[in-house]
C-alpha cells in the first residue's frame, strides 16, 4: 500500500542514479511542493544541492523572509536569493494574454536559474563545468493540466511544465511528478519539513502575475499585494486556513466601477475573492464562508486600499471555472 517512507526510499535512489556526483540547483518558492522536492534531493545528494529563491516581484508580502526563516533554518540548505523584480516586470510589460504571461514567467524563471547555476560553478572554482540538473516540485495535476497527461487537453501552462522554454539546457529532476498534494504533504512530514510549510495553502509559481487580469505593472502589484494581505490576515484570524484550500484574491485591473467613499465619487477597481475547497485542485467547490468574515475583509480592503472600491465573491465551482482566473 502507499506509504511516504517507500516513496522517499525509492525517490532517493532514483535521484542518486540520475545526478551522480553532479551539482544540482532547485527553484525554491517556499511553498509545499518545491520545499518537499528540495528536502528529498538534499536527503539524496546533500550539499551538491543549491536552492535558488527568485524574487520575481510577483510575491505576496512577507514571502521572501518566510523562506529563509522556515525552510533554510530547518534544513540548513544552501540558498541563493535572486532579486529579479526588474527582469520580470520588463518581460511582462505590455502583455495581457494569460498563456503568454505564463510562458514569459516560465521562461524568465529558467533564465534566472541558468545565471544562478553559472554562479554556483564559479563559486566552487569548477571552470568548464555546467550544472546540468534543475529540481522542480512539479506535481501530477500540474502535468495533467499542462497537457502532459494521457489524452489531456492543455487547460493552462503551469509555469514549470508547459511554460518551459524550448531551449532548456537543464535536465529536470522532478521527484513529485506522480504525486498529488496530500501525498506530497505526507512525504514532507515524514522528511521533517516544518509543519508551517507542509500545511501552507497552495500558491502558484507565477504568483500575483496571473491574479492581475490585464497587464502586470508595479503599481497594480502593490494594490493587489495590499488587498491580498488583508484577506489572508482575516482568514487566519478566523481560523479558516485549514478549511479553505486556498483563496486567490484577483485584481480586475482593466475593469472600473463607480463608488462613493467619504463625500466623493470614486472610480476604482474591483477585487474578487475566490475561496475554494478541494482535495487535489483537479476539481474544487467555492467555500461557503461565514458572512461576517467576508464582511470584514470587504470593509477593510475598501477602507485600506484606496484604488479598490468593490469586493466581489466568486461562486463558481471547478469545473467550469478553474481556481485561478488566468
Ligand atoms: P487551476 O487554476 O488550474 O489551479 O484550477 C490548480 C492549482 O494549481 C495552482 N496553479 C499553479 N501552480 N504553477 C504552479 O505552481 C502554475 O503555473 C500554476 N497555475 C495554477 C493553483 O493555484 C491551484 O492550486
Amino acid at each position: 500500500y502507499w506509504n511516504p517512507g517507500n516513496v522517499i526510499a525509492e525517490q532517493v535512489e532514483r535521484i542518486r542514479a540520475q545526478v551522480g556526483d553532479a551539482r544540482v540547483v532547485c527553484g525554491l518558492s517556499g511553498g509545499v511542493d518545491s520545499s518537499v522536492a528540495a528536502a528529498l534531493v538534499q536527503r539524496a545528494v546533500g550539499d551538491q544541492l543549491t536552492c535558488v529563491f527568485v524574487d520575481h516581484g510577483l510575491l505576496r508580502s512577507g514571502e521572501a523572509q518566510q523562506v529563509e526563516q522556515d525552510f533554510v533554518a530547518s534544513t540548513g540548505v544552501r540558498l541563493k536569493v535572486v532579486d529579479a523584480r526588474e527582469q520580470f516586470l520588463h518581460a511582462l510589460a505590455g502583455h495581457t494574454d494569460p498563456e503568454t504571461k505564463r510562458k514569459i514567467i516560465g521562461r524568465e524563471f529558467i533564465r534566472v536559474f541558468e545565471a544562478a547555476a553559472r554562479e554556483v560553478v564559479a563559486e566552487a572554482g569548477e571552470t568548464g563545468q555546467d550544472v546540468r540538473f534543475l529540481v522542480q516540485g512539479t506535481l501530477y495535476p500540474d502535468v495533467v493540466e499542462s497537457g502532459g497527461g494521457e489524452g489531456a487537453a492543455n487547460i493552462k501552462s503551469h509555469h514549470n511544465v508547459g511554460g518551459l522554454p524550448d531551449d532548456l539546457q537543464f535536465e529536470l529532476v522532478e521527484p513529485l511528478r506522480t504525486l498529488f498534494k496530500d501525498e506530497v504533504r505526507a512525504v514532507g512530514l515524514e522528511l521533517g519539513v516544518p509543519e508551517a510549510i507542509v500545511w501552507r495553502q497552495p500558491f502558484p509559481g507565477p504568483g500575483l502575475g496571473i491574479r492581475i487580469i490585464g497587464e502586470v505593472t508595479a503599481e497594480r502589484l502593490d494594490v493587489l499585494r495590499a488587498a491580498d494581505a488583508i484577506a489572508r490576515e482575516e482568514l487566519t484570524r478566523a481560523g479558516l486556513d485549514r478549511d479553505i484550500w486556498q483563496c486567490p484574491v484577483v485584481l480586475l485591473a482593466d475593469v472600473r466601477s463607480v463608488g462613493v467613499q467619504g463625500d466623493g465619487r470614486t472610480y476604482g477597481h474591483p477585487v474578487v475573492l475566490r475561496p475554494v475547497s478541494s482535495e487535489d485542485a483537479m476539481t474544487a467547490d467555492w467555500t461557503r464562508m461565514p458572512y461576517d468574515v467576508l464582511a470584514t475583509i470587504s470593509t477593510r480592503i475598501t477602507n485600506e486600499v484606496p484604488e479598490v472600491n468593490r469586493v466581489v465573491l466568486d461562486v463558481t465551482s471547478k469545473p467550469p471555472g478553474t481556481i485561478e482566473w488566468e
